[in-house]
Parts: structure tokens; sequence; C-alpha cells
């Protein structure tokens, strides 16, 4: 049962005059880490920049946009296992009425669409990108007036914890879209403990998961004729240039993206055209011409592989749906 002052008890806003949603800050990194973060990856034998930075004001709308494009399948596929499956799995599973809490939400485009079958009783937006998260709840609340609505600026990689108005009880974790697929496995098994000890007994994770595939289906994804993924990839030397003064020039670098099917993983990398110096409050490093930046993986499973993951994590029960090309899986597991 929600304590008293836990967002489920919360008074609906009046529906012709929705106040703005709240949005917490928690657990943000400080200028201070992320640069310290920055600055080790630009400084490792090959440089590397986390696919979280990929996610500031621009960034987050080049995301929006590769989910338009005709190569990338993921959230269409997604989207169609939703629409087949979902009254079944709210029914089915009890999900009407859960805390939804939504783990990189975007744009919340994707929740929203859950709402009129879970009808929960309040959803609690996680995001490391507060500026756009705000502005993405402010339209879902208009759309939404009597819904209440929690935005949480937070990097979930640091900690799950949630403000304490956030009921324990029937919390259902959303991580859609196979965002997962950016944790090495290891990572990803030791975020889904996390996530599974985020959660009373009477707790859930509804999660998409990408499958192993055609390669050149994955790579057309990732690599996309008009060129979205590429500038998406490339702005993210535009978020490194303001968080720590580095003077990138995006023309130095292009986008490559493979499959390899060893590690059943698509990468992403910058490479330098020519040799280039880049500079940064605090050192400088030279690239050799061709030399990468690894900015993102992208790891694929089988089914049986990701159901393993799941039971490792401490899931009790779990039930898969795919589409009918078998291209994508969406996974409900309870905490018992
Ligand atoms: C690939 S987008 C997915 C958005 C939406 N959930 C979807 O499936 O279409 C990833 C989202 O997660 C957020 N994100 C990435 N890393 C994060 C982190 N460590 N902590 C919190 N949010 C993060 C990004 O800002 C972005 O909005």
């Amino acid at each position: 049962m929600p304590r008293n002052g836990d967002i489920g008890s919360l008074t609906p806003a009046h529906p012709a005059a929705p106040a703005p949603p709240r949005l917490l800050e928690l657990h943000r990194p400080n200028a201070d880490a992320m640069r310290a973060e920055l600055l080790a990856g630009l400084a490792a034998p090959t440089a590397t920049i986390a696919p979280k930075y990929f996610y500031d004001p621009l960034g987050a709308r080049l995301f929006a946009a590769i989910t338009e494009l005709p190569e990338y399948y993921p959230t269409r596929t997604e989207a169609s296992i939703f629409a087949a499956h979902l009254p079944a799995i709210a029914d089915a599973y009890g999900l009407p009425g859960c805390t939804l809490i939504d783990l990189g939400a975007g744009n919340c485009e994707k929740a929203a669409r859950l709402f009129p079958a879970l009808r929960p009783a309040a959803y609690v937006a996680l995001d490391i990108a507060v500026e756009y998260l705000t502005t993405s709840l402010e339209c879902l609340q208009r759309e939404f007036p009597s819904m209440k609505i929690l935005g949480v600026g937070t990097d979930f990689t640091r900690s799950l914890a949630l403000p304490d108005e956030v009921t324990h009880a029937r919390r259902l974790f959303f991580y859609p879209g196979s965002s997962i697929g950016n944790f090495t496995p290891a990572e990803a098994l030791a975020f889904l403990q996390r996530v599974r000890a985020a959660m009373a007994g009477d707790g859930a994770l509804l999660i998409g998961v990408d499958l192993v595939k055609d390669a050149r289906v994955l790579e057309a994804a990732y690599d996309d004729a008009l060129g979205v993924t590429a500038a998406f990839n490339l702005n993210v030397l535009n978020h490194v240039n303001h968080l720590i003064g580095a003077d990138f020039h995006t023309a130095d670098w292009r986008h490559v993206a493979f499959y390899d099917p060893e590690q059943q993983r698509i990468e992403m990398h910058l490479q330098a055209h020519q040799a280039v110096t880049v500079r940064f409050n605090g050192g400088a490093r030279r690239f050799a011409r061709g030399e990468r930046i690894h900015t993102e993986n992208s790891y694929k499973y089988t089914p049986a592989q990701f159901a393993a993951v799941l039971r490792d994590a401490g899931f009790q029960a779990q039930h898969h749906w795919t589409d009918e090309r078998d291209w994508f899986a969406l996974f409900l597991a309870s905490a018992q």
C-alpha cells in the first residue's frame, strides 16, 4: 500500500490546468565527475566516450529522428509487439495500477502508449538529459492531465535510488528500446541485479531486447542512408566540447558502425580523417590518421541467452514475446 505522501496518493491535477510535473535531480554526475570520466576515456589506448554523453538536447532529438528511419527497425518492431500483446500482458500479469518507472524516458512516447492498458497509479520518468526530459514531461502532463508524474534527473548507472515518495509496492520498471545492449553482458547482469533489488516482491521489469539477426540488417540500422545516425554519433563531440572545453571539429571525423558476430555486438566509432590534435581543459591528445574513438556497443541476444541473464539476476518468473521475424523481444520478468 502507498504510504502517506507517496506519489500514488497525490491529488490529481485539474484537467483544465495541469500543474507542470515536478522534477527532482538525484544522482547526476557533477561537472568534475563527468570531466574525470571523459578525460580518462580520451586518455585510454583506444579512446572511448560513453554512450550516455550522446544525449545533449540535440542528441536527444537526433535519437528521436533515428527511430523514424526506415532502416531502424527496433522501435517499430517493439511497437508491433506491444500492439499485438499489451492488453494480454497487462491483464495476465496484473500490471494495471502499478507505479511505472521509465529507465531513460527520452520523449516518453513509449510509456504514454502503455498508459491506456496499464492505467498506472503514477509515472516516474528517469533520464540523465534533464532539459529534454522537462520538455517531454510538460507535453505528457498536458496530454494526461490527471496522471501523477514525477521526473527524476539521474544517472541510473550510478544509483537506482528513488525519492522516498515513490512507493516500493508494485513497481514496474520499464526499459525499452534495447538500451540494455549498451552494457557488456557482465554489466547488464550487474545492472539487472540492481533493478531487481530496487523492487519489492510484487515488482516486475518490462524490457526490450534486440535479437541476433542478419548482419546486413543490423549494420543498416546503425548506418542509415540519410546519415542521421552519423550525425547522432558525431554530435557527441559537440557535447564533449561543451563539457570539457575541447576543440573537436566534427568535420575531422567520420561515423563507423559494424557488427562483430563473435561478440554479438554492433560497435560505433568515430574515425579521424587525418592526424589531428584535440585540446581540452587539462590536456590534449593526438589522434593518428584512421584512429578511432569507440562511442557505443549494442549487444544482441538470443531469447535463451537473455532469459538466462534475467534468471541469473534473480528474477523468478519470466515470459517473452517476439515479432513474426524474431528480430526483437519484449521480456516481462517478475521479482517472485
Ligand atoms: C536510446 S534513448 C531511449 C529513449 C526511449 N526510452 C526509447 O526507448 O525510445 C536512451 C535514453 O536514456 C537516457 N540515458 C542514457 N544513459 C542514461 C543513464 N546512464 N542514466 C539516465 N538516463 C540515461 C538518454 O538520455 C536517452 O533519453
